[in-house]
């Protein structure tokens, strides 16, 4: 079988690389891909929300299955062009249609859908600009920090905390009256603070049945001891060492089976992966917020667990046979350290040469900002490689990750040394 994955990060690089190993597999190929990717498969030249580039793509390499990496193409209804075009129909897409995509799409429609299914998660209230007056109003009656999150895709960076009530109300202000992000904050929620630690579960699922992949945390401030500014993702490990079976019996029983049969009961087709951002605290779990797509840089941790042959499993998910499997993981830990460019997340430069990748023989070097420059290596993102390790434990595999970086260089290159740091 042709399969198609689109995207260009590290999660489809790491996609990419254990499809690869397939024996269900013909052709890979990945649009647009990156330097890693295509040492695996065929990168294709194409934006991946450019749907009828992306058809063209489909029907001359024969592809049979596609596989959605991030969420801005199912967000914007990748599956559903699928399914409005005859010559496309029936080719399953491994990621939800528009409709359901707004789990991460839209706040207000994943807080609804969990109050509905009764899925444990932060009280909140939502605002549009119509009723600014009763958003700042209802902020003088909950307790600090004040949590405010642009209800649609705000790039990430549409989560605010704030402590002090005067700057809570300025930022309301700001999103709902002045569009601070445009469209994105069209709706407003404010949600209950939550302490805890936060953790992440990942299901493959075709809507009726689902496998349970491997749990991970992920590091998302630029500085160590998670200060500083928000990323895509610093690093991560799996599995979670304080996910303990009764932990996971009770996400199993209070999430992930309340949200797939809230699919069932609110008639929503879903086909793909549901990452599920939890927060733990005093022996409970809330859900921060889903995403309908696998996580960057976690992929990177999820995906070398897996033992079993993942294309299969989404061959399964694709034609709705999920019940017919089971997953098989391996007993190693994974981690992964993501190497940066000088400034992220902020401004920062590209085509940066990169040394010594090859050079690297006990991690797996999964590519995010890379491309092929004269036929010289170079940085082409903010996040530029992700260095996996396996160990008997994640400290293990940081130090084999950690020493493999030593052979690593580029100039402005940056990581975090402490991933795991507070586990
Ligand atoms: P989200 O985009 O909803 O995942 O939010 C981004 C980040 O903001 C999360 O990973 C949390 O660290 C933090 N966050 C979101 N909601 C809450 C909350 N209700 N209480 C505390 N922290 C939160
Ligand atoms: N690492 C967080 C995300 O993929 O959204």
């Amino acid at each position: 079988m042709n399969v198609l994955i689109l995207g260009s990060g590290g999660r489809e690089h790491a996609m990419a690389w254990k499809i690869a190993q397939s024996k269900l597999l013909d052709k890979l190929f990945i649009a647009p891909g990156n330097a890693g990717t295509k040492e695996v498969g065929t990168n294709l030249d194409i934006n991946q929300t450019d749907f009828e580039a992306v058809k063209k793509a489909v029907l001359e390499n024969d592809i049979k299955l596609v596989i959605v990496g991030p969420e801005d193409p199912l967000v914007k209804g990748v599956h559903d062009f699928f399914l409005n075009d005859n010559e496309l129909k029936e080719i399953p897409v491994i990621g939800p249609q528009k409709y359901a995509a707004q789990l991460e799409g839209s706040k207000e429609f994943a807080k609804e859908f969990m109050f509905r299914h009764n899925i444990p998660t932060a009280a909140y209230e939502s605002f549009s600009e119509e009723n600014l007056e009763a958003g700042l109003k209802f902020l003088e009656t909950v307790s600090p920090p004040y949590v405010l999150k642009a209800d649609g895709l705000a790039a990430g960076k549409g989560v605010v905390i704030l402590e002090d009530l005067q700057e809570a109300k300025e930022e309301l202000t700001e999103m709902l009256a002045n569009k601070k992000f445009g469209e994105a904050s069209n709706k407003v929620v404010i949600e209950e603070f939550l302490t805890g630690i936060e953790l992440s579960c990942f299901v493959l699922t075709d809507g009726k049945s689902y496998v349970t992949l491997p749990s991970a945390k992920d590091y998302k401030r630029i500085g160590e001891g998670d200060k500083g500014l928000n990323t895509g993702g610093m690093g991560a490990v799996s599995p979670v060492p304080f996910l303990t079976d009764e932990l996971m019996e009770k996400i199993e029983t209070q999430v992930i089976k309340p949200t797939i049969n809230g699919f069932q009961k609110d008639n929503i087709p879903y086909v793909g992966f549901v990452f599920i951002g939890l927060i733990y605290d005093k022996g409970e779990i809330k859900v921060i917020e889903y995403n309908c797509r696998m996580g960057d840089p976690e992929t990177e941790v999820v995906i070398p667990r897996i033992e079993s042959d993942f294309l299969e499993l989404l061959i399964a998910a694709g034609n709705k046979e999920l019940h017919t499997k089971t997953i098989e993981l391996k007993k190693d830990s994974a981690c992964t350290v993501m190497l940066v460019s000088g400034g992220y997340p902020e401004a920062y430069e590209k085509g940066k040469e990169i040394l010594g990748v090859d050079s690297v023989e006990k991690s797996i070097p999964f590519h995010a900002g890379t491309k092929i420059e004269d036929g010289k290596l170079v940085t082409n993102g903010g996040r530029v490689i992700a260095i996996t390790s396996y160990g008997s434990d994640f400290k293990d595999a940081l130090k084999t990750s950690y020493k493999s970086i030593e052979k690593i260089c580029f100039n402005g290159m940056n990581f975090r040394t402490d991933i795991g740091f507070d586990l």
